[in-house]
């Protein structure tokens, strides 16, 4: 995409001297001053181009350059000499306009540099092409020529053209350049017979000298040492940055590139040694008897080398010298030259053939560049001449410049009014009348053909008599005196008579650019620029073609006599045709500025440019630029620029620009008088509003910068975020996929594992078992080999020593307990069950069996003694041991009953007739019948009574009369209660409510009571076996008894004994009887 820039994007200071706001030189030099500083060293008074010279190499002329600026409008890019030159060969190329591109400055200050500058653009930019391109390269390669040979060092410049450049470069319809004409313009020679301090005569003869080989310099009889050569100045032979020796192959390079002949160059350097020998040429006087003096050539062997090199005769020469010829009507008069004069003589001819030399070059180049065809072409001019001159001492060169300058001024003037006019018509806009200051009264005071200094000076050169310098002053004084532009000591104007800044010899002219006081010295002889015929025709005797060619008038065939036209005239017609030239083209202007005097980079020397400001009329032009309307646009970039400044034209505008510029002005409210509106463009009266434009599109750009910033931050947050997505999307099924993988790898090493574990424990099982089965085996093996082991050792065990004394012991054994059981057999003691003899043991380890043995014997005699009983006696005993398990231990009693055999019927019941009766009463078998005593329940008395006990019944009997007293049931009969003490008394407890125990409990006392009772329990007993109720035995110190209808307790009691050794009863109270027994004794 093209994008559409403007002069007014990133201007430093203002790019165009026209928009400077306010106008002032002070303003204007500091304008100048910013831009320098900030290397733009190019700035526009509206299509004019001021160029500052860096005075070192910037890189804004690259190719990339180049491209940049071809092909765009002129305001479109920031100011640069390429802008000029685009424009100029685009409107020459497009709109079929003849363009000049006029490059004035002072010396040094850049003009030179400046046209190679637009040769190049143009070079580069225009067609391409076999043929094309050899074109360009002669029209280049013919600056070097001119350089070398125009060209000197002087104190402002290593590279000062000492001559003005009129190029113009030819073109086909195309553009493609056809060819060129170059006119020159005044080449300073008196530089060649003497330079100013510190500077150098042209590089040429530096070239040569240095550069030339060995072989062609003895060709030319020239000597490498400058110091040889009295034209050569040596001060500064030596120029820092110029390689003399490298530039002169170059010259000849650029020469056979242009198209000169080997034949020709040789001839050229021929001419050039030739002058540097005639400076070598010295003379000295030789009295005459006439009393003056002839000068004679002191040293005839560089004029004899001199005559050689260009086919002179010597002697002709020697007398050209000596001698001068005046034809006057026919006549001919010699006379002598003086030493003086043969010097001005030979300096004329080394001056004359020199720039002869220079305009030869100058048509010979010309021959070979000019266009082929004689079809009508396109013309680009380019003039290369110094600006305005003002030194301290000016001359008839500085009057001459500066004539010219004061006609290009006219042109400018001239072209610049027209080409406004021409636009404002154009364009439709009012032509306003423009005040500026027009200096063709200063050109009249110049070149007027009756009054004009230019020929009064030819005048006076005309006319015969003594003519000086003063008469031409004198004369001058008295024609130009009235002019306001003319001042001199003796002009009408008296107060110059007390102005001593004016001297006498001088006159003043004001020129447009400013005063300039010129010396009168040396005008005419220069305006003259007389050399003597003698001269002349010696040239044009030489046999060497080139110098016979430059000296035409010496032919004597052709003797003209009339004057050759002055300097000056000749200068005035030139610039007259110049002039004529570039008033049909369009002109383009450069002007060139010096920034400071010591040829240095980075330093401005403010009071030097103001100096040339003024005489380079800058502030004139930016004023005659300024007069109508300051800044103009074409609608269409003037809307493109603009548009964002109104709602209705941003960001497009449909209808035609010139609508939108109206809509956008309105809108802006910019005051109508301020512009105009052209055919085509907007005409802007004042870079104010300008200015405002710019500042309001400014602010307006800012917005739209954050705008756009905003939108481009916001997409670029987008794009980066859904990459981020994208990407993350990526990175996580990436990520995914390597968990899974990581996981599925863990899950199948986890598997291999746990299936190792589980083949391991297979494995180990199945190991297990075959190991169990192999130990099987292996056991069976052992097994077999134990059992053979133990069935031969069991067989052979006998033989084995250590069963011996296990035998030994064992049978030892056997034998002590032999011994032992046969004693004891021997030794035994009685049968009977009562003997507590026993043996002695013989041996302590048999302690257990002895005793056990004693015990089982024991036993065994107990049981032979047991089984000797009858059933009556096993009876006895059966009572006796029921007697023991009651009462043992319990009863104090019962020791002493042990002994007495429990005898049964204490009363022989049925033997004996007194108790018949009472036999007969008793159905069953009396087991017991005794005798007790019957305890009165009132006072504790006993009476006797007989106790008859059978299975069923206990009957209680009178003694005496064996009456039965009372018959209880045995199951009546719930308890018997005895004490513990050693006495008789027993308590029957009956069973409440039956028919016996209407009379209470019976307390007794027997002399058998353990045998009475024991036989009550037996049969209680047997009875219980039989379902009846077991008999309670109660043994206690202290019981119940139920008398009638009281309940007495009968308690026992540990007494003396009183009347003999029987227990006395006796009844205490209502509830206690007491019974004392005696303590027992032992
Ligand atoms: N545009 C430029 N860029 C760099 N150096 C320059 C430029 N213009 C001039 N110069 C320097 O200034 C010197 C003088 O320039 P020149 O064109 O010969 O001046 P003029 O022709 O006006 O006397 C040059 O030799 C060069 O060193
Ligand atoms: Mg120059």
């Amino acid at each position: 995409m093209e994008v559409k820039t403007s002069l007014l994007d990133n201007m430093i200071g203002v790019g165009d001297m026209v928009l400077l706001e306010p106008l002032s030189e002070d303003s204007f030099l500091e304008n100048l001053k910013k831009r320098f500083d900030h290397n733009e060293i190019y700035t526009y008074i509206g299509s004019v181009v001021i160029s500052m010279n860096p005075y070192r190499s910037l890189p804004i002329y690259s190719p990339e350059k180049v491209e940049e600026y071809r092909n765009r409008n002129f305001y479109e890019l920031s100011p640069h000499i390429y802008a000029l030159a685009d424009e100029a060969y685009r409107s020459l190329r497009d709109q079929d306009k003849d363009q000049c591109i006029l490059i004035t400055g002072e010396s040094g200050s850049g003009k030179t540099e400046a046209s190679k500058l637009v040769m190049s653009y143009v070079a580069a930019v225009c067609g391409k092409g076999q043929e094309v391109n050899k074109v360009k390269e002669q029209l280049l390669q013919s600056n070097p020529v001119l350089e070398a040979f125009g060209n000197a060092k002087t104190v402002r410049n290593d590279n000062s053209s000492r001559f003005g450049k009129y190029m113009d470069i030819e073109f086909d319809f195309k553009g493609d350049p056809l060819g060129g004409v170059i006119s020159n313009y005044l080449l300073e020679k008196s530089r060649v017979v003497k330079q100013p301090r510190g500077e150098r005569n042209f590089h040429i003869f530096y070239q040569l000298l240095s550069g030339a080989s060995d072989d062609t310099l003895k060709k030319l009889k020239l000597d490498r040492d400058f110091s040889k050569y009295n034209y050569l100045s040596l001060d500064s032979a030596v120029v820092n940055g110029l390689d003399d020796a490298t530039s002169f192959r170059t010259v000849k390079n650029a020469m056979q590139i242009v198209g000169f002949m080997e034949d020709e160059i040789q001839s050229v350097l021929e001419l050039v040694a030739a002058v540097l020998k005639l400076g070598n040429i010295e003379f000295k006087p030789e009295s005459r008897c006439n009393d003056t003096d002839e000068s004679r050539v002191r040293d005839k062997n560089d004029l004899k080398e001199m005559c050689e090199l260009l086919g002179i005769e010597q002697t002709v020469l020697e007398r050209a010298f000596s001698y001068r010829t005046v034809e006057a009507k026919l006549e001919k008069v010699s006379t002598t030259l003086n030493v003086a004069q043969a010097y001005y003589a030979r300096d004329a001819l080394a001056k004359n053939l020199y720039s002869r030399l220079f305009s030869w070059l100058v048509t010979r180049i010309n021959e070979s560049i000019k266009a082929q065809t004689k079809s009508r072409h396109k013309v680009m001019g380019v003039l290369d001449i110094y600006g305005f001159e003002i030194f301290e001492d000016n001359s008839f060169e500085q009057f001459i410049i500066n004539y010219c300058n004061e006609k290009l001024q006219q042109i400018f003037i001239e072209l610049t009014l027209r080409e406004e006019q021409e636009e404002y018509i154009r364009e439709g806009i009012e032509w306003t009348n423009i005040e500026y200051f027009n200096n063709a009264v200063i050109c009249d005071l110049i070149e007027n053909n009756q009054n004009g200094i230019m020929a009064m000076l030819d005048e006076e050169c005309l006319r015969p008599g003594t003519v000086t310098d003063e008469t031409f002053l004198d004369k001058l004084n008295t024609v130009c005196a009235e002019h306001q532009h003319f001042e001199s000591r003796l002009s009408k104007n008296s107060k110059f008579l007390n102005d001593h800044s004016l001297p006498h010899s001088c006159f003043r002219i004001q020129h447009y650019a400013g005063k300039v006081l010129y010396c009168v010295e040396g005008f005419v002889d220069k305006n003259n620029d007389l050399l003597y015929r003698d001269l002349s025709q010696a040239m044009f005797k030489a046999t060497h073609s080139l110098i016979k060619e430059l000296f035409p008038e010496g032919n004597p065939s052709k003797v003209n006599l009339k004057r050759p036209p002055t300097a000056g005239s000749q200068f005035k017609s030139s610039v007259g045709t110049l002039m004529k030239n570039l008033q049909t083209k369009n002109p383009n202007y450069i002007r060139c500025i010096k920034p400071n005097d010591k040829k240095a980079a980075h330093i401005f020397t403010a009071s030097l440019v103001c100096h040339q400001v003024r005489y380079l009329g800058l502030m004139e032009n930016v004023r005659v630029r300024r007069a109508g309307y300051a800044f103009r646009q074409p609608y269409g970039p003037c809307l493109e620029r603009y548009k964002m400044l109104c709602k209705r034209t941003w960001p497009h505008w449909r209808g035609p620009a010139r609508e939108g510029v109206e809509v956008l002005m309105a809108d802006l409210q910019v005051p109508t008088e301020e512009f105009s509106y052209g055919r085509s463009k907007i005409f802007i009266r004042n870079p104010r509003t300008l200015f405002f434009l710019e500042e309001r599109r400014r602010q307006c750009l800012q917005d739209l910068a954050t705008l756009i910033q905003k939108i481009y931050r916001g997409w670029k947050c987008r794009t980066h975020f859904l990459l981020l997505k994208k990407s993350q999307v990526v990175v996580a099924a990436w990520y995914r996929r390597y968990a899974q993988q990581k996981k599925y790898q863990r899950i199948k090493s986890a598997t291999t594992v746990v299936q190792s574990y589980a083949r391991g424990w297979q494995a180990r099982k199945l190991l297990r078992e075959l190991k169990h089965q192999k130990r099987c085996e292996e056991a069976v093996t052992t097994i077999a080999a134990y059992w053979h082991g133990t069935q031969v050792r069991r067989e052979y065990r006998k033989f084995f020593r250590a069963n011996a004394g296990k035998k030994i012991y064992n049978f030892t054994i056997q034998r002590i307990m032999q011994k032992y059981f046969l004693g004891v057999k021997s030794g035994l003691p009685s049968m009977s069950p009562v003997d507590k003899n026993w043996p002695a043991r013989p041996y302590r380890f048999l302690d257990a069996a002895h005793a056990q043995l004693r015990s089982i014997f024991h036993l065994w005699r107990c049981k032979k003694y047991r089984s000797q009983f009858s059933e009556e006696r096993k009876a006895v005993y059966q009572e006796k041991l029921e007697a023991s398990e009651l009462f043992k231990d319990k009863k104090s009693l019962y020791p002493s009953s042990v002994s007495q055999p429990f005898k049964g019927d204490y009363l022989e019941i049925s033997k004996n007739p007194k108790y018949q009766k009472l036999n007969s009463c008793v159905e069953e078998k009396v087991l017991l019948a005794d005798v007790v005593n019957k305890i009165n329940r009132a006072n504790g008395k006993g009476a006797s009574r007989i106790l008859l006990l059978t299975k069923k019944n206990v009957v209680l009997a009178d003694q005496k009369t064996g009456q039965v007293k009372a018959s209880v049931a045995l199951p009546d009969l719930i308890s018997v209660s005895v004490s513990t003490q050693n006495d008789g008394f027993f308590a029957l407890k009956l069973k409440e409510g039956s028919a016996s125990a209407v009379k209470g409990d019976f307390l007794l006392s027997s002399e058998h009571l353990i045998e009475t009772i024991t036989k009550l329990h037996h049969i209680g007993s047997t009875a219980s076996d039989d379902g009846g109720e077991q008999l309670d035995i109660n043994i206690s110190d202290e019981f119940l008894v139920q008398f009638k209808q009281d309940k007495v307790c009968v308690k026992f009691i540990q007494a003396a004994p009183k009347n003999g050794n029987s227990a006395s009863c006796k009844r205490k109270n209502n509830r206690l009887l007491e019974v004392s027994v005696p303590a027992a004794t032992a």
